[in-house]
């Protein structure tokens, strides 16, 4: 695809300019993750900048990744992709917000994420495993992406905002061409069809409200004014974007880890207390998310001189990959001590959906390895990581051994 390559402005020093193309696809065994940690090593500076994607700065430690995510002064939401002209017209909200704005709308939409809540919702992704298993064990192999990863978040997101499950083919195929496009020309289709939908969903609640999550976006009121319908459809794709595709994603990772890796597996087999703290290893070795920022003015930032407009890009992968941060970071450790690992970012937009998706991985785990404790990755497959702000596993096929009863 075409990445748009420009020439390095002169506030960029030429030590720190590298190759890295945000949409450029990895082939191979599948670990984008184990590739990123690999860029410490082969000399990458921290916080460096790439001509691919209009040229934009990336962050490659952990530290700065905190720095960054943590001063919306500096590094504004109000755009968070690259290239600049992807940016959607309705862009997600409040996402694309900056504090204090931003802070009035987020607690609207924080009380549909407490426990109460998410913990039976993510807890049915049990249920919907086993249905699934039910439906392709016997033939001793499935393609995990489109037979399991992408239908498990997408089903339990739509039942908590009320979309019919006739619509899931629809929905994920706009999510796909939007996150991952061929042309950019598909991802501005794919927008324009997302937000339309977005907005048609939002129309309908409004005219007949239910009890779902949209219905009550729809009645709530900041400031004492009710939400206007641009803002409640940015808020629609929002929830569908953070929902979908990233637990989507992290599943894909760690199914493909464990399937290479039999001594891990086992250990969550024989020990599936421990799942629990296994899924917050697993979110460190596989953040998925990559988070953009616009700067605001010139400033001196890690040794460079930022320029006003300057676009920077936040891969989640550069704390949980990043050797300061952990020993080793590439091996999983489940009895790793975790405290922050980044795949859930930092500061004001920190991911509401965290402990929703915590609940979605562990009950998957927790059915899938009850049933099918044993399984590899299909002998010979070679593997496509579509990238991007997300990246995920584009197929992942995998088999096993049919017990005979
Ligand atoms: C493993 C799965 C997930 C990962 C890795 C993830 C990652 C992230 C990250 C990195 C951010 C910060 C974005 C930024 O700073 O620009 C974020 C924000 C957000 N996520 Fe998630 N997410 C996941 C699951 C979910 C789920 C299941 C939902 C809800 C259905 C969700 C809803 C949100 C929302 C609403 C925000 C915006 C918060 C704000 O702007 O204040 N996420 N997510």
């Amino acid at each position: 695809m075409n990445t748009r390559q420009v020439t390095p402005p002169p506030n960029v020093p030429s030590g720190r300019i590298r190759h890295y193309d945000i949409y450029e696809r990895l082939r191979g065994d599948g670990d984008f993750q184990g590739w990123f940690a690999g860029l410490q090593d082969s000399g990458y500076p921290d916080f460096f900048w790439t001509p691919a994607n209009g040229g934009h700065w990336v962050v490659n430690s952990g530290e700065i990744l905190n720095d960054v995510l943590t001063d919306p002064d500096l590094f504004s939401s109000r755009v968070a992709i690259v290239p600049v002209e992807r940016q959607m017209e309705t862009p997600p909200f409040p996402i694309s917000l900056d504090p204090p704005e931003h802070t009035r709308y987020r607690a609207v939409l924080s009380g549909a994420f407490s426990p109460r809540v998410v913990t039976p919702l993510g807890e049915q992704a049990g249920e919907l495993t086993h249905d699934l298993i039910d439906g392709f064990y016997e033939r001793g192999g499935c393609e995990f992406m489109g037979e399991v990863s992408y239908i498990l978040p997408i089903s339990i997101f739509m039942r908590m905002v009320g979309i019919p499950d006739a619509h899931r083919e629809k929905l994920l195929v706009l999510v796909d061409e939007l996150i991952r496009p061929a042309e950019v020309d598909e991802s501005e289709a794919a927008a324009r069809g997302l937000t339309d939908y977005a907005r048609e969903t939002v129309r309908q609640r409004r005219a007949s409200p239910g009890d779902d999550l949209l219905s009550r976006l729809c009645q709530a009121e900041v400031d004492g004014e009710l939400l206007s319908e641009d803002q409640l459809t940015g808020m629609t794709v929002l929830l569908l974007l953070g929902g979908l595709d990233t637990v989507a994603a992290v599943l894909g990772f760690t199914m493909n880890y464990l399937a290479r890796h039999p001594e891990k597996r086992r250990q969550l087999v024989d020990h599936p207390d421990t799942i629990p703290k296994a899924v917050e290893e697993l979110l460190r070795r596989f953040p998925v998310s990559t988070l953009g920022r616009i700067v605001t003015r010139d400033a001196e930032f890690h040794g460079v001189q930022l320029k006003k407009d300057d676009m920077v890009i936040t891969p989640t992968m550069s704390h949980g990959m990043d050797k300061r941060e952990f020993d080793s970071p590439t091996e999983v450790d489940f009895s790793r001590k975790v405290v922050f690992h980044g795949a859930f970012g930092n500061g004001p937009h920190r991911c509401l959906g965290s402990m929703l998706a915590r609940v979605e991985l562990r009950t998957f785990l927790q059915a899938w390895l009850s049933r099918i404790p044993e399984f590899r990755v299909k002998a010979g497959a070679e593997l496509t990581v579509d990238t991007g702000m997300v990246v995920a596993l584009h197929d992942l096929p995998l088999e096993w051994d049919v017990a005979r009863q």
